[in-house]
């Protein structure tokens, strides 16, 4: 079994964009600049946030966190992204997600500047995405096929299946694969006979958001699995969609949790944001 080490990827690509960034830094007289909007305090989302402030400040990237409380009103929420979108010292904007729920996440997505769009989220930068564009891509995805590709599994006219059809993870990660030359599945709640579907693919990335949901029984020698589950269970540990400890012995490959895509997604917002800050410095 080949253990698919998001941490070492993501080292070897942090000290990839640390020259990125000093070159630019060089060039321009500033650093690559994101900002980072956290709407209320939901506890996880502001360690994520955190980490990513923590990520940008090690490769030598300006980073600020703009904390809004979770009764801010919508049309507070755009403007402090319209802020950023004029500030010419801001390259990336990232609001986390998920937001309260009274504020309209489509609204939202379309006042990011596409050309700021750190997440690879905004329409216009699905619509690229779909269309072989050069742009930014959701780092998620975009994270799991440099795993791949690091390790040097085949992509290109394999059958892959992504477990979830998400917005931010799974309809990004089949266009990724897609334009790698697979040949893809979009599995969801609704589909029949899924371990059939599994059985049939090569590769399966699973972000199906159902803590330890995949065990032994739908797995065989010949799968490549990139479990992008996170979840706390009952101890307080982290655990993927995957039941690693009885998956692992019987694939080809796969990813841990944590450890495995966790790093990745931090890893390419890092990425993104200097591609951007580079596309408008042009
Ligand atoms: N919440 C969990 N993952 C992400 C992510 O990649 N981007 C944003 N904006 N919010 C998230």
């Amino acid at each position: 079994m080949i253990l698919l080490d998001g941490r070492k990827v993501a080292e070897d690509l942090r000290a990839k964009l640390t020259l990125d960034v000093n070159e630019f830094t060089k060039k321009f007289n500033r650093a690559p600049c994101l900002k980072v909007i956290i709407v209320g305090d939901d506890p996880a989302s502001h360690v994520y946030v955190k980490s990513k402030h923590v990520a940008c400040q090690k490769v030598g990237m300006l980073s600020e966190i703009v904390n809004l409380e979770a009764s801010v009103t919508q049309s507070k929420l755009e403007i402090e992204i319209q802020k950023l979108n004029i500030d010419p010292d801001v390259d990336g904007i990232l609001v986390q997600l998920p937001v309260p729920k009274h504020i309209d996440l489509t609204s939202v997505l379309k006042a990011i500047d596409p050309m700021k769009d750190a997440d690879g989220l905004t329409f216009l930068s699905t619509g690229y995405l779909w269309s072989d564009f050069e742009h930014v891509q959701p780092c998620t995805p975009s994270g799991v096929i440099k795993i791949l590709e690091y390790y040097g599994i085949p992509i290109k006219g394999k059958r892959a299946v992504v477990i979830g059809r998400s917005q931010i993870v799974g309809k990004p990660m089949a266009a990724l694969l897609l334009k790698k030359n697979a040949t893809v599945t979009i599995a969801h709640s609704h589909t029949e006979n899924l371990k059939h579907v599994i059985q049939e693919s090569e590769i399966v990335v699973v972000a199906a958001g159902k803590m330890g949901f995949f065990g032994a029984e739908y797995f065989n020698k010949s799968h490549v699995v990139v479990d992008v589950g996170i979840h706390k269970d009952e101890n307080g540990k982290l655990a993927g969609d995957v039941k690693f400890a009885e998956v692992s012995p019987i694939v080809k490959a796969i990813t841990p949790v944590p450890g495995g895509v966790g790093p990745m997604t931090i890893a390419c917002l890092l990425e993104n944001t200097i591609q951007l800050a580079k596309m408008r410095m042009r």
